[in-house]
């Protein structure tokens, strides 16, 4: 097959797609595919990716400034360019904004090539975490207590005593449609909300308050309707923040996570739960805070997670025996049986 590898994007994870974009790449030349890289960020000249490729460090996010040169206008330039004239599918290696969040779903549709992952409205509906806590709530699957705000419009003290009130101590302040952890900061007392908010609010138009979970952290793969092997995740320090995503040796990963087998079933049954009532096609990855006694409250839906040998998605499927090489063709076979199906 002819795949077109989308990698890079307008989002603040773009240097993570990059990574995640060149390991697919491999894979699915591995498995016979004729590929090529294409940076829906770039527009109709792609010639200066190469360069890129050969000089970037998913360790770092991109700057706010940086990333300002990268119009999203040149998205649909890509989209409509000859590059993909004789493209059988594309392949989504995107994270976050204009990537993960249904709109260049939405542009693959118009032009009509089959595309991999969640389509236009699931992945819409992910990308904004307070609307997947709406349904998390209504289909009875625990997540944290949370409030949302305006980015542009928002009342300092009044959210520090509504957080005080409503949410407790510590809390968790993030953009409510970011990934990698960007913009997200856990806030101790009073103090610490103006800027906590100032920071979120460069991310995105709302904000998410969230109250803080203690405890361990897991997240699971689902691929094709099944869910994998879950994955504990063990920051050296501090929390699972940027750098300890993407910095290796920073972060422990336990798979399958030491619990208990009953446990694993139920977290996995929610997470399977989540996939469905979100409409998520092909694969996705759930994240979950557990406490103490057991009882475990969902974060997010993640509809394009990592896809480097190394993320998350890769290592749940080696845990059970799949080669990265055959999950990304599963991912490619499942999108071209979801076109057909249409
Ligand atoms: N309510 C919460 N309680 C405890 N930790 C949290 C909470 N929300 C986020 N975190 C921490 O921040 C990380 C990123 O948050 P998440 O909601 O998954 O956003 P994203 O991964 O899209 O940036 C989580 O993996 C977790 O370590
Ligand atoms: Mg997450």
């Amino acid at each position: 097959m002819k795949i077109a590898v989308f990698l890079g994007g307008c989002s603040m994870e773009r240097n993570v797609s990059l990574a995640s974009g060149c390991a697919v790449k491999k894979a699915l030349e591995n498995n016979g595919h004729t590929v090529k890289l294409i940076d829906p960020a770039l527009g109709s000249d792609q010639t200066p990716l190469q360069p890129i490729l050969e000089n970037f460090s998913a360790s770092t996010p991109i700057t706010l400034k940086d990333l300002s040169l990268l119009p999203s206008k040149n998205i649909i330039n890509t989209i409509n360019s000859k590059h993909l004239d004789d493209v059988d599918v594309v392949f989504l290696a995107l994270h976050g904004e204009w990537g993960e969040d249904g709109k260049i779903q939405s542009l693959l549709e118009m032009r009509g090539i089959p595309y991999t992952g969640s389509g236009v409205m699931s992945s819409a509906l992910t990308m904004d975490k307070g609307m997947t806590k709406i349904l998390m709530q209504h289909f009875g699957i625990k997540t944290p207590n949370w409030f949302i705000l305006n980015s542009k419009n928002y009342d300092e003290s009044n959210s520090a005593n509504k957080i005080k009130n409503e949410i407790g101590f510590p809390a968790v302040i993030k953009p409510n449609d970011q990934g990698s952890t960007v913009g997200l900061t856990i806030v101790k007392n009073v103090d610490e909300v103006s800027s906590a908010l100032k920071l979120a609010s460069q991310f995105g138009k709302s904000i998410l308050i969230e109250e803080f979970i203690p405890g361990r952290e897991l997240t699971v793969t689902i691929i094709n309707n099944e869910a994998y092997p879950i994955i504990e995740i063990k920051p050296q320090d501090g929390f699972y923040d940027y750098k300890h995503k993407y910095t290796k040796g920073m972060t422990e990963y336990l798979c399958p996570a030491p619990i208990s087998e009953e446990l694993t079933k139920q977290v996995q049954a929610e997470s399977l739960k989540l996939f469905q009532i979100s409409d998520c096609k092909g694969f996705a990855r759930v994240d979950f805070r557990l406490k103490d006694d057991s009882s475990f409250y969902c974060l997010e839906i993640n509809t394009l997670p990592g896809m480097t040998e190394t993320s998350l998605v890769p290592k749940s499927a080696a845990a059970k025996g799949i080669k990265f090489s055959d999950l990304c063709q599963n991912i490619v076979d499942s999108a071209i049986t979801e076109f057909k199906n249409k």
